[in-house]
């Protein structure tokens, strides 16, 4: 049986990319319509859409979006260019941590950089290698939901962090369409989900997205998956990534590190899985990838409500980097790589090692 998720989280339609607003959810479902290069700057940057793939595709539409407004005023092509380079590299700057959103703008502009055509037809191009993308995301992650469905035991508690689901891609999911896919095939899986402070990806999106398509999920606070994996209630663990670098380091939301350390301390597999556009071969290690600050308001205050005493100091990474050596396993849409990763990336990337 093929599972097939309802949720679209970004789509190109009409001129415009119209996105799931994360912000809201649970508490409502909104679309928000974006229709210019300066919104979708905006959306990732508040994460209104968010999520390594997803960004990624947002990246893509942004770019077609600034193509459409700059083809709308007069100017040469040279103008246009120049204009659409500077709106590339604005887009790039609304986050630092995840590498799809470089890799679909950098796509979207070798795409440029290679067609010889006047405004309208490039930018016809852009809007539709944006919808091409997209397209080939959800086809990506249900390859990787079929390979990490392969791996799962009969009946396992499966725990994941923050959300990588239909959400945080197009659709299906990467940590989460391995959990579909091996739903689909064993229904007596039982997926527990970390809360996932400050921002509540676990809680507030990953429970509701399986909850939409049907899947029983438990919803646990970070702090307790230690104790679960002691009572054998968790037999592997799998999340995304936002940034792999070329040894297999794996940054993803604050608190997978944690859960690695934990899993390793009890034998427990624990699987990244993600498309090969989040793999940074540019990148030796885990030290070098950009870690994004956000804002001391979300440690402070939750919905609002500040939650510690006015003066403490904060610090709020949104991200970690979880060592090679912890990683059981990278599942990707060419299969499932393994340590050595520095070898097996190489390989997966058509890469010849010098
Ligand atoms: O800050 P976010 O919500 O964008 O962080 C998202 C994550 O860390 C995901 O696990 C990661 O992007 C992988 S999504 C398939």
């Amino acid at each position: 049986m093929e599972f097939d998720s309802k949720i679209k989280t970004i789509e190109w339609k009409n001129n415009t990319s119209k996105v799931i607003d994360q912000t809201k959810l649970p508490y409502e479902f909104k679309i928000a319509d974006i229709t210019t290069c300066e919104q979708m700057y905006n959306a990732i940057k508040n994460m209104i859409v968010r999520g390594a793939p997803a960004i990624g595709i947002a990246g893509a539409h942004g770019v077609a979006l600034a193509a459409l407004e700059l083809s709308r005023k007069t100017g040469t092509k040279e103008d246009f260019l120049n204009k659409l380079n500077r709106k590339a590299e604005y887009l790039k700057s609304a986050r630092p941590t995840a590498v799809n959103l470089m890799w679909a703008i950098d796509k979207q502009m070798k795409l440029v950089g290679e067609t010889d055509c006047d405004i309208k037809t490039i930018t016809e191009k852009l809007i539709k290698n944006g919808v091409k993308l997209e397209n080939e995301d959800i086809e990506i992650n249900k390859k990787i939901g079929e390979y990490g469905a392969q791996i799962v035991p009969k009946g396992a508690g499966i725990l994941t962090h923050c959300n990588a689901g239909a959400l945080a891609t197009v659709g299906y999911g990467t940590a989460l369409g391995v959990i579909r896919s091996a739903y689909a095939k064993d229904s007596t899986i039982k997926v527990f989900a970390d809360e996932t402070r400050p921002r509540q990806q676990g809680a507030r999106l990953t429970t509701w997205e399986l909850v939409q398509d049907g899947i029983p999920v438990t919803l646990i606070t970070d702090g307790m998956c230690s104790y679960l994996m002691s009572k054998g209630m968790i037999n592997m663990v799998v999340t995304g990534a936002d940034r792999i670098a070329a040894n297999g380091d794996s940054a993803n939301k604050i608190g997978t590190y944690t859960v690695a350390i934990a899993a390793k301390y009890h034998n427990i597999p624990f699987y990244i899985a993600a498309p090969l556009s989040t793999i940074d071969i540019s990148i030796e290690s885990g030290d070098k990838i950009p870690i994004e600050e956000r804002s001391h308001d979300e440690v402070t205050h939750i919905n609002g409500e500040r939650i510690c005493a006015e003066g403490v100091n904060i610090i709020n990474p949104g991200f970690d980097v979880t060592p090679n050596g912890l990683i059981s396993g990278i599942i990707t849409e060419k299969g499932i790589l393994k340590p050595n990763y520095k070898n097996s990336i190489a390989q997966a990337m058509s890469i010849i090692l010098r």
